[in-house]
């Protein structure tokens, strides 16, 4: 009977509410383990759902700013064309904020391309690139925030670095996310990032080595095997979604490599890129 109760309960759909009667037997334990079953795959989805909610709040969070900062620089075009004489300092300025708006339309793309390639099957395009080249392409995109907040970027690289055959989009992706998450950290803007490349040789095979570390707020203990799990973030007030770790861990794994981390509140965080060669 009490069996009865408890599958009445699940099928009403309030197994969670109730108490579970006291089942006792084989076929009670089964009820009971049935019922725990339900009651953690409720709780499952239920997160599931809560995730996919704050997802969609990040993506709208995360496309508001560039979005409203378009609207407005179109608006203030029209007011510059809209009057009687347009002299040259009004075509300057229009330069200028035809500028932003490309800079920001650039911001949607890379937005909706962090959202689209989460969980697509990576496919690789291997082409025989040098390490230290994509690390700098990625260093110039961030110039402009480093200077403006006066985080300082030192490099470090190994000049006999040998090249090696990667996905050249998916690694400046995955150092994209890298530095931008250092850049995030460092709070008052005025610490440092130091990117290193090196070889290392042991008994794992030949590897090339990307470094960042960054002297920024540090990764506790108790969540650092949760910051490469999709929509992990500690940053919903600044619109973060949690993608960028998760994406960088994708495309290290797609390239047969590992990723590595250490940190330290108050000290900062390092993170360590192998790659085969
Ligand atoms: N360099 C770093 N310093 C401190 N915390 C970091 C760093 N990189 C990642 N994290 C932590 O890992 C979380 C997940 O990072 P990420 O996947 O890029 O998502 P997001 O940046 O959107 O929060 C961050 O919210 C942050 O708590
Ligand atoms: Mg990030």
């Amino acid at each position: 009977r009490n069996m009865m109760t408890i599958i009445e309960h699940a099928e009403a759909d309030d197994f969670l509410e109730t108490e579970i009667p006291e089942a006792s037997g084989a076929i009670g334990k089964i009820a009971n383990n049935l019922v725990l079953t339900l009651t953690e795959l409720k709780l499952a989805h239920a997160k599931k759902f809560e995730a996919l909610s704050q997802f969609a709040g990040g993506v709208a969070h995360e496309i508001r700013n560039p979005l409203n900062s378009i609207g407005m620089t179109a608006q203030y075009l029209k007011n510059i064309f809209t009057q009687k004489k347009v002299s040259q300092r009004d075509i300057n300025e229009v330069i200028e904020l035809l500028d932003i708006m490309n800079y920001e339309t650039d911001q949607l793309k890379k937005i909706s391309e962090q959202f689209l390639t989460l969980n697509r099957p990576r496919q690789l395009k291997l082409e025989v690139v040098s390490l230290n080249n994509l690390l700098d392409f990625v260093l110039a995109e961030f110039k402009v925030i480093t200077e403006r907040t006066g985080i300082k970027t030192l490099r470090n690289y190994d000049p006999e670095l040998p090249k090696t055959r990667l996905d050249d989009d998916q690694i400046r992706q995955l150092f994209f996310n890298l530095i931008q998450n250092a850049i995030q950290a460092i709070q008052p803007k005025n610490g440092s990032i130091y990117i290193t490349t090196s070889i290392e040789k042991n008994a794992g095979g030949n590897w090339i080595i990307a470094n960042i570390r960054d002297t920024g707020v540090g990764i506790p203990d108790q969540i650092q095997e949760r910051i490469f799990d999709a929509y992990f973030t500690t940053k919903e007030q600044e619109g973060g979604i949690g993608l960028g770790l998760a994406i960088a861990y994708q495309i290290i794994m797609a390239h047969g490599g590992r990723i590595e981390v250490k940190s330290q509140v108050g000290m900062g965080t390092e993170f360590k890129a192998f790659f085969k060669y």
